[in-house]
Parts: C-alpha cells; structure tokens; sequence
C-alpha cells in the first residue's frame, strides 16, 4: 500500500518493528482482527500494521470511516482475505474486481432473488428447517443437554440458503458432524486468513502441507457445488422454481441478453453457500449469546414476540418485520460483533483522507469495522455495553451516517442482507417464545477468526415454556 500513501509517516504505527517482519511477531496470528482492534485504541481513527514488508493502513474512526464509504471518491477494494478467496469464488460477485464484467452480469442477474417477492418466496422454507432446530432443540431441552450454539446456528443457515436458494439439502441436522462442505469451506476461510499473517516468501514453504489440504478442501467445494447443479439440469431446466440457482442457470441479462458461463455459475454458487450461512450463523449465535446473558433484554424481546405473533403457530412473513425490539438486539450483537469484521476501500482518484492522508488512485485502507462500531464519538461513552436501544428511530436519528455498517457499504454491500436479517429475526423470534434460555455461568465469550467471527464453545440450556 505505501506507494498510495506518500505521507505514510504520518500515520502512526505500534513501536515495535522488527526488521524484515515488521509488527506480526508478538501479535496473535490467530485473531489478527481482535488484535488490531486492541492496536488501533492506542494509535487513534487511523493507523497502519505492517506485515512482511507490506504497509496495511486501517481506519475506524467515524469521521473518516463516512468519506471512505462515498461513493464518488472510493469503491470496494479486492485484497487481503477477500483477494485470498479468489481462488475458490474467483469472479463470483463477492470477491470479483470492481472492473470485471461478471460483476454487473451477475449483479443484475441476482438482485431481483431478493426483492420482497423472492424473500416472501422463501418465508415457508425458512420456517421448515427452522422447525428442524427447534425438533432438535426440544430433545435437548426434554434431556437437560446444553446446545452447541453456534454448531446448530450454522447447520440452521447453511440448510437455509442451500434449501432456498439451491433447492438442496445437506442433510444437516441429521448429522452429529459438521457436513464436509462446512468443514472444507471453514478450511479455506481459515487458509485464506493465515496467508494474510505469513510472510509471502515464506508461506509456501510452511503451508506447503497447508495448502496441499487447502487443495482437496476447494476439490470439495468445487465437486459438491457441480453435483448441485447437475442435479437442478437433470430435474429440470424450466426455471420453474425461480429460486437463485435458475436464475443463474436460466435468466439472461434484462439489458444485454447475456448469461451467466458454467464456470461463473459455479464461483456463484460457491459464494452464496459460503457468504450466505457462515455470517448469519455468527450473527444469530451473538445475539443468543447476548439475550441469555440479559435478562432484561430478553423479557422485553419475548414480551414482544408474544405480543406480535399472539398465538399464531407460525408466522406469517409480514410479521416477521413487526418484531421491531427483537431486530434492534440483532443489530446491536451485529455492532459489537459484525461477522464479518473489516473491508476494504479504494481511492478512485488522488485525494486527500481527512484532510490529511494524500492517496494516490488505487491506494486502499481497511475498514476496521468493529472498532468503527465502537467509536465513542458515535456512540457515546460505553461503547461496550450492549444496548439494544441504541437502535431505536430516535437514537438512529441523533447519529451521523456511516457509522453501522456490518454489511459493508456502497454498490458491493451485502446483496444477501435483507436475507440474513429475516431468517435472523424469525429465528429469534420462534426461539425466544419457545424456549428460556440459560446461560453456562462459567462462559465467558471468546471469539474466533476465520475471517469471521464466532462465539467459541457457545453453549446454552434450554427450558420449554409453558403454553
Ligand atoms: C457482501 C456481510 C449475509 C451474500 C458482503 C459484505 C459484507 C457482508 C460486509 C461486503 C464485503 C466487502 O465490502 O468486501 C454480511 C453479514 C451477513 C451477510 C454480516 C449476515 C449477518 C449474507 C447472505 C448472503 C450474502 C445471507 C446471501 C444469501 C453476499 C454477497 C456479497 C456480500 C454475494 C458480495 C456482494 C457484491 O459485491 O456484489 N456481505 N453478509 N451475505 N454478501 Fe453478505
């Protein structure tokens, strides 16, 4: 990056460098996230790490953070983790260049698999492995068993996007393991991560094994997703489903006439397995984590639910939205913990950052997102505290702009939010009036990177309610 940047030397860094290595060593390869985060409270809004030889410059300060996220003079930047990824979805939507024409093909393609039709469409399929999890869930509640949170979590989401944008099932709650597809897209997310922290130089040598695992980890994913599409040909070629996989297979560019190749379909489907379960379950499994360790919180969201969905055995889609208190819990887990941590931003010209920071065209920052989400200059003195009535219309109001942004920001934000948010807050919901939930009073959260976040070893103990 320090081309980009001809005043790097005023952006402050940490003492320690060590020649050659600059500031990794001494810092945690595994939560490099958590560590920068620890780092930039000391040096200020931004800050630079550097790894290797290579200047990585982060921003989190909310001022500075909101002149990143204009569009006229910055747009998403392809690198680090997401540029590490691009083996495995290659010019699917999420780690494609902004400049590659099957970013906007699969774009306009795929955007209207989100409209309030489509996610209307999706409602009774939610629902279903939804019920799965409670099935499950009441036999662990019957038991006196503690739950593994974040496993079911993403047996939930991953079930859930496969069913309803691919119309596969994994089969996962059938299984006491994780399903190989989670285990080999959590070796690739955690591959892509480590190469971030490892000298370029280096890294072939110590991941030479590393990366031979990595090998059949991606020959897994690729075989898995061609099964899925083999499997949609063979049944039928219609579109009749009109769920994300045919669109991908049948719709053609509303403009162009053009259609998505075979092997961007299958980056495609790739990308929406992964980025559409792996985020949601993080997100659902902090906002569990948060709800049974306040119980204030919690009778509010349930006395909500109750309110809203009455007796209804299953809600209706509109209802889902009305669960107004329940989604601020969600954002508000989503601001301490946003699953996914940081993005990247580039300038589109030569411009001057905060009035300080000259960048050439093309020069890039990070987005510390969780520390952004933890500026006290946005929100308040106890930026720690979880508070879910710091989104409340009023609260949000009193904001400036840009200071939430878990699904990133600008033309490439998150195409799959208004998703993640429904099945989320359903979720939540059916939960919440189904069971209490009790904490482990030894667990203190700890959390793990693999370019996302999730709570570790996140357990909790059930009670059916009465009625
Ligand atoms: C992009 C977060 C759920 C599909 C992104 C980005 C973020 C994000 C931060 C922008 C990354 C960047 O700027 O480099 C999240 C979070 C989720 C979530 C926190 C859950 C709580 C989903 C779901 C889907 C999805 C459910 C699909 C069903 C995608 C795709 C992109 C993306 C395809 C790339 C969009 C583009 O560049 O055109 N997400 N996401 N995500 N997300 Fe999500």
């Amino acid at each position: 990056a320090e081309a980009g940047w001809p005043r790097l030397d005023r952006i402050p860094h940490p003492p320690r460098r060590i020649p050659l290595i600059g500031d990794v060593l001494g810092a945690n390869a595994r939560t490099p996230v958590q560590d920068s985060m620890d780092i930039g409270r000391r040096l200020g809004p931004v800050f630079r790490r550097k790894a290797f030889g290579k200047e990585i410059v982060f921003v989190w300060g909310a001022r500075l953070a909101a002149e990143l996220a204009d569009e006229a003079r910055f747009a998403k930047h392809v690198g680090l983790g997401v540029a590490n990824l691009r083996p495995v979805a290659g010019d699917g939507l999420f780690t494609a260049y902004n400049h590659e024409p099957n970013w906007q093909l699969a774009h306009d393609i795929l955007a209207p698999g989100f409209s309030r039709e489509a996610m209307a469409g999706y409602h009774p399929l939610m629902l279903d492995v939804a019920g799965q999890l409670t099935a499950r869930w009441d036999a662990a509640a019957a038991a006196g068993r503690a739950v593994d949170v974040p496993g079911d979590m993403t047996k939930l989401t991953l079930e859930t996007i496969s069913r309803t944008g691919f119309g596969h099932d994994f089969g996962s709650f059938e299984r006491a393991r994780p399903h190989p597809f989670v285990t080999a897209m959590v070796g690739t997310l955690s591959h892509a991560q480590r190469r971030n922290v490892l000298p370029p130089a280096l890294a072939p040598v110590l991941l030479r094994r590393a990366e031979r695992r990595n090998a059949a980890d991606m020959a897994y994913l690729n075989s898995t997703v061609d099964g899925v599409v083999a499997a949609r040909r063979a049944a039928d070629a219609s579109g009749a489903r009109g769920d994300l996989l045919d669109r991908m297979l049948e719709v053609a560019h509303p403009g162009t006439g053009e259609r998505l190749s075979p092997e961007n379909i299958r980056r495609q489907v790739i990308t929406f397995l992964v980025a559409g379960h792996e985020t949601t379950s993080g997100a659902l499994s902090f906002a569990l984590h948060y709800l049974a360790a306040h119980p204030d919180v919690l009778a509010r969201a349930r006395d909500e639910v109750d309110r809203v969905w009455g007796a209804t055995e299953t809600p209706a889609y509109e209802q889902v939205a009305k669960l107004r208190y329940v989604r601020r819990a969600l954002d508000e887990a989503l601001r301490l913990w946003p699953t996914a941590p940081a993005f990247a931003r580039e300038a589109l010209a030569d411009t001057v950052l905060g009035g300080t920071h000259p960048m050439r065209r093309g020069a890039w920052a990070l987005v510390l997102t969780m520390l952004l989400h933890r500026d006290p200059e946005a929100w308040g003195p106890r930026p720690e505290e979880f508070d879910p009535d710091r989104f409340a219309p009023a609260a949000v109001r009193s904001r400036p702009a840009h200071v939430f942004k878990p699904f990133g920001t600008g033309a490439r934000a998150c195409i799959g939010r208004q998703f993640a948010l429904h099945e989320a807050t359903l979720v939540l919901g059916l939960l919440l009036r189904r069971y209490d939930l009790v904490p482990d009073p030894g667990y203190r959260l700890r959390v793990v990177e693999r370019l996302t976040l999730m709570p570790q070893g996140l357990r909790l103990r059930l009670v059916r309610r009465a009625g």
